[in-house]
């Protein structure tokens, strides 16, 4: 073994011909590695969120095999490590409790350890934000390779998707429509293959997201899991990897401010998912990219929602595969000149541009031309005012539109037990103008900010036929999910934002195109009500200590992505040496 002549980050651990070198190597040896692995090749993480309790990741065993083929085949050396796997569907009180942990794993795992370039397997929702954050804290060359999601759920005949079906079934239980028996038979019709959830939730929006970024190859986000094109996609970011680890393309290099804005485009043409707000702002700020919630207005509102799928539209993930997937949308907007930065650069070391400009588009239905959108003016609704002066959300496709503007008188639930107890009592005084209120369901309130701020409509409403109405809290929503719903209520209940002095029966105002979520009380009447509020609080109990009084300590709110406020930043790759 002699000095290590390239300038492999790995070097430090195995380039030398001394006792450290002998620790490091002989060590490892213990695996089976012959000499020649650690001569200067470079060595390829492969950071896997496997776990059988995240069912959408339960398949990555396979994925890392074939992703480890692409690796020896070009000439590097895959060593795969295992991360915490927030999976969505089994982990409470919600996944993105453990967002940030997730994230500090990753990243101290390629910190600490001897890797030139790091393979990222994620899938279900809050595995991609947390991989992409870690790594990006890193700024190491890193590829993305999603499990792909499942293939259309079948239920009587009839295609259905993940989690969209749960909510429109349970409403139709509620209202009388359907048996117990009916909906419980559409259990497993739902999620009949491996993968992640098939409509436009979060998952998929995520994948989209990064696909956009560029730190993907193309077509990563919507392969189906099943299908032996995303093995192959695997092998083929192996193979990329290493040539990315041996130009060194870092992060830094691809998540640039060119690429967050045509993620933002892209999320409003696929109709993506509220939380990809959150999760971008996350990325953007570990890599030192400054997004807010107002690049979401300039660059996302008004583009058109083309991509018909659940829950906004029709249509499942598969159906977006076989009909061109995100390039083929890219493309189309590219052609319109609504791709804000062609140029920036992917993965693949292309263009953005240079990767769809050909993409073909196999199916009007599913991704539509621009003058047939399914939403002209798509992209997430920003909205402010004194009800959230920094901020919420509201997702205009998947909501009604003649709700988008109303004024109501709030119905207000103190938490989700609150409103759980209450939501079905018929003597609750409620109508279909009420705007339902729901607080302390954010970051710090319900720590981990649950996706249950779609609350579930009044029993004895559904059964008069109402199927929609203004919902507005601090939570969040799943993906799957649709409604007339402000969601990510800034700066939230728990943190002293206006919302926890909301009253029943006070007016709230909503309007979409003006962007503003008000409350109609005057600023001396706000101003008592706040320091009422200020003199009653406690600290809960359960918030005192261990990781969950980190959280609440140190979480930012939703429109600084919820990220802890120590995490923030790109810490770089370097770590000192020690000597055994
Ligand atoms: Fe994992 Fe939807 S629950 S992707």
């Amino acid at each position: 073994m002699t000095d290590q002549p390239r300038k492999l980050r790995s070097a430090q651990w195995f380039g030398t011909a001394d006792k450290n070198g002998f620790m490091y190597r002989s060590w490892m040896k213990n695996q089976g590695i012959p000499d020649h692995e650690f001569e200067g090749k470079p060595i390829i993480g492969i950071c896997n969120t496997f776990s059988e309790l995240t069912p959408c990741n339960a398949h990555f065993r396979k994925l890392a095999e074939h992703v480890k083929r692409g690796v020896y085949e070009a000439g590097g050396f895959p060593v795969e490590f295992p991360v915490f796997s927030n999976g969505e569907s089994n982990l409470r009180p919600t996944a993105m409790f453990t967002r940030n942990l997730a994230s500090m794993d990753v990243e101290e795992s390629i910190r600490g350890n001897p890797l030139d370039a790091v393979v990222l397997l994620a899938g279900c929702d809050k595995t991609t934000p947390a991989l992409l954050m870690g790594a990006a804290s890193c700024d190491v060359p890193a590829i993305l390779v999603t499990g792909g999601p499942m293939l259309n759920g079948k239920h009587h005949g009839r295609d259905i998707g993940s989690g969209t079906v749960v909510w429109q079934l349970s409403e139709q239980v509620k209202a009388g429509k359907i048996s117990i028996h009916e909906f419980m038979s559409a259990e497993a019709g739902m999620s009949r293959s491996a993968g992640t959830c098939n409509t436009m939730g979060t998952a998929s929006t995520m994948a989209c997201m990064a696909e956009a970024l560029g730190v993907t190859l193309p077509h990563n986000a919507a392969i189906p899991a099943v299908d032996a094109r995303r093995y192959v996609l695997a092998h083929l970011s192996g193979m990329r990897i290493v040539e990315m680890a041996l130009q060194d393309l870092r992060l830094s290099k691809l998540l640039t401010r060119e690429a967050f804005e045509n993620a933002i485009r892209a999320n409003a043409a696929i109709g993506g998912s509220t939380n990809a707000a959150i999760h971008l702002k996350a990325i953007a700020g570990r890599i030192g990219v400054d997004l807010s919630l107002d690049d979401w207005t300039r660059i996302g509102r008004g583009t058109p929602t083309v991509v018909d799928l659940q829950p906004s539209g029709r249509f499942l993930m598969e159906e977006f595969y076989y009909a061109g997937g995100l390039p083929a949308v890219l493309r189309r907007l590219g052609e319109a000149g609504l791709l804000p930065h062609p140029d920036a650069l992917t993965a693949n070391g292309k263009s953005l541009w240079d990767n769809v400009k050909e993409a073909p588009n196999y199916n009007d239905e599913v991704i539509r031309p621009l003058d047939k959108p399914l939403v002209a003016d798509g992209g997430l609704c920003v909205l402010r005012g004194n009800l959230a002066p920094n901020g919420a959300v509201l997702k205009p496709s998947a909501a009604t539109p003649a709700l988008l503007k109303h004024r109501g008188r709030a119905v207000v639930f103190e938490n989700f037990d609150d409103y759980k107890k209450r939501i079905a009592d018929p003597d609750l005084d409620v109508t279909a103008d009420s705007v339902l209120v729901m607080k302390n369901c954010g970051p710090k309130g319900y720590p981990g900010m649950a996706e249950v701020g779609n609350m579930g409509l009044p029993p004895k409403l559904l059964a008069q036929g109402v199927t929609d109405m203004v919902r507005v809290s601090d939570a969040r929503m799943s993906g799957t999910a649709y409604g007339t719903v402000v969601l990510h209520v800034a700066p939230e209940a728990r943190a002293g934002g206006p919302l926890a002095v909301v009253r029943n029966g006070d007016w709230i105002e909503l309007d979409c195109d003006a962007g503003r979520l008000h409350v109609d009380i005057d600023e001396k009447e706000m101003v008592a009500r706040l320091a009422e509020w200020k003199e009653a609080q406690t600290l809960n109990p359960k918030d005192a200590s261990g990781y969950r009084n980190l959280y609440v300590e140190h979480v930012l709110q939703a429109d600084e992505g919820c990220d802890f406020d120590f995490l923030v930043g790109c810490r770089g790759a370097e770590v000192p040496s020690h000597s055994h």
